[in-house]
């Protein structure tokens, strides 16, 4: 067979987020077709990258009171180490916010401008006066104008799951601050995807399975619609050339990611990045979700066309994860970080029930729990790893762990596995895996039956050869299926690498019996999951702090621990009048405020809300003071007690005051 030459991407995680179980099915997905590709001797190359740009990002770095840049390389740090905690080995691991992204981003749209691909028109949007920004969808809330439903998305409704525009939300206000936006116009720079209209209605057939091509040619009924590339700032992403102020949209550079991932490849490994990406030899395949089938299969390759780049050979497409049959949940616990899964749980079980779930379609997968642990206990532990551990413990034991020569119906059993290479690998070669783990668990149960007919444990007292031939059998036999499930359990496989003291196996190597050689000990393989474990992630899910932060998230509120009643009761609130407030000389963050709480004299309180508030209007307000907080001297003054004050995640700072008739010195409780 000629050795092929594959580029494989996964989507691009967002950088304001953490790897969730969700995700998974995706990364597993590509990285056991990859670890496929490999073991056939193909030479592939898995590139992916953080997705960093875009609106959400930049909010949830000024929520957190960071550079965007700070968190997108906290996210890098952490996405890095789930994923290879997970066993998923890409070839590249790098960030949209690079300077290999900003010159193909550069290149590409110089030729949609030479190529008389783009228009330029103004569009109407709302526009946050207090954040002064344009808010994208996401970014409007309000009361759905077809069913009502209160704190609905400015695109669709969760209720209901009608689409509309922001600005047919019936109190229309900003997800960050509140307020009421203003529709306001600026000028956008739009990709006139009609121009590829026939590129793409050939293109789409042969790139994309069935179903989806079916899907997006429902769009070709009427003209295209122009895509939206352009944003105003502020922004985080890549400046338009000729265009200050505005940006590329993020969905413009997130494929070119891909390209910017193999780029910084190539330039690591002396390889030439024309060579791998335009090269009619290469293949080229993304592995993405049902949701963003539209970016990958209609505007990608248009842009790709457009600036001179082969299209991908096929887009992959998987449909979504649910959790015991529904989606996500963080309340039912079901929302299942990839780090808190890594705390409670080994990866390898993930990887086999994911590896037992997945097959080509779009169809979505269920992680059922009961059966997450029952498949894992009864199939990879009790049917396969069991052979290993049984056979390889039996021979050391009784027969100094050296294995003799099989017999008669052993090598057919053996010889069955081997004969069942061909359609195993066909199964992988078509992302088939649930198939191929049916394979796999048949060949296991077949070597279990061989294995209780010859009953080793008795034979080993009349005839220790025998045995041994028997061991040879079985421990042959297993070897092949873990040569097979290398691709699903590359950690559990190198385990057996070594038990057998041979080098990483290739997908052919099952031909090669192991026979008349010593076995090294036998080491952990994998163990039953104790069903309490599952439960704890669960509960540690339920309680966890978000993992992703959604663009209207609520304030990044530090998890406070849980304290009773008689602790509350410590602290002394009271309602204090405010007899003068005013600036304090270098301090640009405070103000000075005498409280009346009717004691003799007033307490005085430096509070920071100076950006919040003009003193003159505090004068006379009744607010609410921790009384009995121990007094802290300040560079200024001592300051004698603390206003309460409610802090949105922008920053934005609002005095607690109680309603009409509470008298200075009430207590609050
Ligand atoms: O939907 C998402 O999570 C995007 N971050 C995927 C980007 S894939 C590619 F286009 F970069
Ligand atoms: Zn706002």
């Amino acid at each position: 067979m000629k050795p092929r030459r594959l580029l494989v991407t996964s989507a691009l995680p967002y950088a304001n987020g953490a790897i969730h179980i969700g995700h998974l099915v995706e990364y597993l997905q590509t990285d056991f077709w990859v670890r496929f590709q490999k073991m056939r001797g193909h030479k592939c190359v898995y590139v992916c990258a953080d997705d960093t740009h875009g609106t959400p990002i930049m909010i949830r770095a000024r929520q957190e009171g960071i550079t965007p840049e700070e968190l997108i390389a906290r996210s890098y740090e952490s996405h890095v180490r789930d994923f290879s905690d997970f066993e998923i080995a890409f070839d590249n691991y790098y960030s949209t916010h690079s300077p290999e992204n900003r010159a193909f981003c550069e290149a590409i749209y110089a030729r949609m401008v030479e190529s008389n691909s783009l228009t330029t028109r103004m569009l109407p949007q709302l526009y946050c006066e207090h954040d002064r920004m344009f808010l994208p969808d996401r970014f409007v809330k309000g009361t759905c104008p077809k069913c009502q439903a209160a704190e609905q998305y400015g695109d669709s409704c969760d209720r209901c799951a009608a689409t509309y525009s922001p600005s047919d939300l019936a109190d229309a206000h900003c997800a960050i601050c509140g307020r009421k936006p203003v529709l306001r116009e600026s000028e956008h720079i739009f990709f006139e995807l009609e121009l590829y209209r026939e590129y793409l209605r050939e293109w789409l057939p042969e790139h994309t399975a069935r179903d989806v091509s079916n899907k997006l040619m429902e769009w070709f009924g009427e003209p295209l619609r122009a895509w939206d590339i352009s944003r105003d700032a502020p922004y985080f992403g890549f400046e338009i050339p000729g265009h200050p102020g505005k940006f590329f949209y993020v969905w413009v550079d997130a494929p070119i990611g891909y390209m910017a991932s193999l780029k910084n490849w190539c330039d690591r490994h002396g390889e030439s990045f024309e060579g791998w990406w335009n090269d009619p030899g290469t293949e080229i395949y993304h592995f993405i979700g049902k949701d963003i089938v539209r970016f990958h299969c209609l505007f990608w390759p248009a842009m790709l066309h457009c600036g001179g780049f082969d299209g991908p050979d096929q887009v992959f497409v998987h449909g979504f994860l649910t959790v015991n049959g529904e989606k996500m949940s963080k309340s039912k616990g079901t929302f299942i970080s990839a780090r808190t899964y890594l705390d409670h749980l080994e990866p390898l079980y993930l990887r086999f029930y994911y590896a037992c779930k997945l097959n080509a379609t779009t169809d979505d997968i269920d992680l059922n729990l009961d059966d997450f642990v029952g498949r894992v206990n009864s199939d990879l532990v009790g049917k396969i790893t069991n052979l290993a551990s049984r056979g390889a413990q039996m021979l050391h034991k009784n027969l100094e762990g050296r294995t003799g020569t099989m017999d008669a119906e052993g090598r057919a059993l053996y010889e069955t596995a081997c004969a069942r290479s061909a359609e195993i690998a066909d199964y992988y070669e078509r992302r088939d895996f649930s198939q191929a783990m049916v394979a796999i668990r048949e060949l296991a149960e077949e070597a279990n039956r061989y294995f209780d007919a010859q009953a080793p444990w008795k034979l080993i007292r009349q005839d220790p050869e025998a045995t041994r031939s028997v061991l040879t059998s079985l421990l042959n036999s297993f070897r092949v299926l873990a040569i097979y499930l290398k691709p699903f359990l590359p950690g559990y496989t190198a385990q057996v690498e070594k038990l057998f003291g041979e080098e990483p196996y290739n997908w052919d190597d099952t031909a090669k019996p192991f026979e008349n050689r010593t076995l090294n000990p036998y080491t952990y393989l994998a163990t039953r999951i104790d069903p309490k474990k599952v439960q704890a992630m669960v509960e540690a899910s339920r309680t966890a702090a978000p993992a992703a932060a959604k663009p209207a998230a609520a304030p990044v509120t530090p998890v406070k621990p849980e304290i009773d009643i008689a602790t509350f009761g410590q602290m002394d609130l009271r309602v204090a009048h405010v007899v003068k407030a005013e600036l304090v000389e270098g301090a640009d963050k405070l103000l000075r405020l005498e409280l009346d709480i009717g004691e003799e004299r007033p307490r005085q309180v430096f509070a920071g809300i100076r950006k919040a508030y003009d003193p003159a209007t505090l004068v006379g307000r009744h607010v609410v003071m921790v009384a009995n907080l121990a007094p802290r001297k300040m560079r200024f003054g001592l300051s004698e007690g603390m206003v309460l004050a409610a802090c949105n995640p922008d920053g934005g700072l609002f005095v607690v005051s109680p309603d009409d008739g509470a008298l200075p010195g009430a207590t609050v409780q």
